[in-house]
């Protein structure tokens, strides 16, 4: 889908449809008061006749009978004035893309979400409408013999002072490198996992670098062993798609870098430690956190940040066979401490030690690590907010203001000792599973171990894929991650 910022009255423009906004209980202004007024009063009829009150959500769909140019006219509701923020701009913006989708129409003309009444400032606001526009209109149509085609190319953002539009620009551009990074994201979750595996991580990731130009490197069987990269090739020895360990970096090598950790599980089976059924089922999903990294990475180059960043992928298929590691093995890791298998279905942390270990060698600013890590994590905050675990309240605190910034919505989990004293092994440094009580946290507690510089882990097992589509999320992989971590670099290279 083309966007383009133009200058213009909006009932002037000639689109297929319009698409205008109203606060709930509010009367037509700015922008919609003005297609109100040219249409005769219909948005105010409407109102009146209390069939559209502005709630989150509503839409309400005008046909205008060449009154103005556009045949079309869609309002959207902006919910209460109150608390209006980037969030509700973006549902918006995917509300008004999910209406028209079920219209024929190829092109709209749309004003931004919250400038007016709304207080938001144009470039944030044309970033929110321009990413959340693209993201709405993704699908996953690969496996599709018929796929439909996109019948909305074109979305006109219509901007009346033209003092404002070069930072709405600004801020298209940013959004459109953000959408299009969560969609590499959400693709590769998307993808079965006899297609997503380890290798196909790793020429994703030299594609990236060609194009982006990043720094690419990729340890394959052998440079795994001779690294000592012992739990990442016990985790991935059960399997015909060999493990794989990906490095790609950004940006000047000087100053201590930001480093990004992905979990890249391309399914897990559970290993020997079989899952049921039930619990087999979409985890595809599980290199969530490799696609987070991967969108991340990209975002990142195209928006050609200044400062160093890297990212670091563990990727291993998890499945059970004569090869495969046990429960009762005792593994050691590249930062040299043991860990007992309790269960093979807890491989997430085994693949994520030895990358955190690898981090080390940076001495980073701070590494965040993506993963869909524990089911207890979905227990715990179901799919409305990752898990959030850090040693640094700073990184944490700077999290969590990235995750309000994106809707992202993190929620921070405690980290202390006794968790780690639930992992307590009796024959080796530690156990890969401390139980059923507060599954996330002792998981979390084994990835301290091995993270020695300010850190912060992201459980995203809950919110990584999703079941019930959101106004800019369909179903499906939510390519969770990449807006938060892109938010992230960016205040932190501005700070
Ligand atoms: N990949 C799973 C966690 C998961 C569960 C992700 C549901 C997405 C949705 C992870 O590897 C796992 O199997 N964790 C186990 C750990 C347990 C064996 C200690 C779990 O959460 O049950
Ligand atoms: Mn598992
Ligand atoms: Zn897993």
């Amino acid at each position: 889908m083309d966007i383009k910022v133009i200058q213009g009255a909006i009932q002037k423009q000639d689109a297929d449809v319009l698409v205008v906004n109203l606060f709930a209980g509010a009367r037509p202004g700015g922008a919609t008061g003005a297609v109100d007024q040219a249409l005769g009063g219909q948005i105010s009829a409407a109102i009146d006749l209390g069939d559209f009150e502005g709630k989150a959500g509503q839409t309400l769909l005008l046909y205008t009978h060449g009154q103005i140019p556009a045949p079309r006219v869609l309002v959207v509701g902006l919910g209460e004035q109150e608390g209006f923020d980037l969030e509700r701009a973006r549902r918006a913006a995917g509300t008004a893309i999910g209406t028209l989708s079920h219209l024929d129409a190829k092109s709209a003309a749309t004003i931004l979400h919250g400038t007016g009444a709304g207080n938001l400032p144009v470039e944030p606001a044309a970033q929110a409408v321009a990413e959340a526009s693209l993201l709405a209109v993704y699908r996953f149509d690969e496996y599709r013999s018929n796929p439909q085609s996109e019948s909305l190319a074109k979305l006109h953002i219509v901007e009346f002072d033209s003092t404002k539009l070069k930072e709405a620009r600004r801020g298209v551009r940013r959004g459109r490198a953000l959408a299009e990074a969560t969609c590499l994201a959400r693709d590769l979750v998307n993808h079965p996992g006899g297609e997503v595996t380890p290798a196909y991580l790793a020429r994703t990731a030299r594609h990236l670098a060609k194009t982006y130009d990043l720094r690419c490197r990729v340890f394959s069987a052998k440079g795994l062993a001779e690294l000592g990269m012992d739990a990442l090739v016990a985790v991935g020895q059960g399997s015909a798609n060999k493990p794989r360990f990906i490095v790609l970096e950004h940006g000047p090598r000087k100053g201590d870098p930001l480093v990004f950790v992905g979990k890249g599980i391309t399914f897990d089976s559970g290993g020997l430690s079989l899952k049921s059924v039930e619990g087999i089922r979409t985890m595809k999903t599980d290199m969530s956190g490799a696609a987070a990294v991967l969108g991340a990475m990209q975002a990142v180059a195209a928006l050609g940040l200044k400062r160093q960043v890297v990212g670091l992928i563990a990727a291993a298929e998890n499945m059970p066979s004569s090869t495969a590691f046990r429960p009762d093995d005792v593994l050691s890791t590249l930062a040299g401490k043991t860990i007992e298998i309790i269960s093979t279905d807890a491989e997430g942390r085994l693949v994520l030690a030895d990358a955190l270990a690898y981090a080390t060698r940076y001495e980073p600013a701070a590494v965040i690590d993506l993963a869909t890590l524990t089911g207890a994590c979905v227990t715990a905050l179901g799919h409305h907010a990752s898990g959030l675990f850090a040693n640094d309240d700073n990184l944490a605190n700077r999290l969590l203001a990235a995750g309000e910034q994106t809707g992202e919505r993190l929620w921070r989990l405690p980290l202390w000792p006794e968790y780690r004293e639930q992992i307590d092994s009796d024959i080796a440094d530690m156990k890969n599973s401390g139980g059923q009580p507060a599954g996330a946290s002792t998981a979390a507690a084994l990835l301290a171990e091995f993270a020695d510089y300010p850190w912060a882990h992201l459980d995203i097992a809950g919110t990584a894929w999703c079941e019930k589509a959101k106004p800019y999320v369909p179903r499906g992989g939510v390519g969770i991650g990449v807006r938060l971590l892109t938010q992230l670099a960016l205040d932190w290279s501005s700070s």
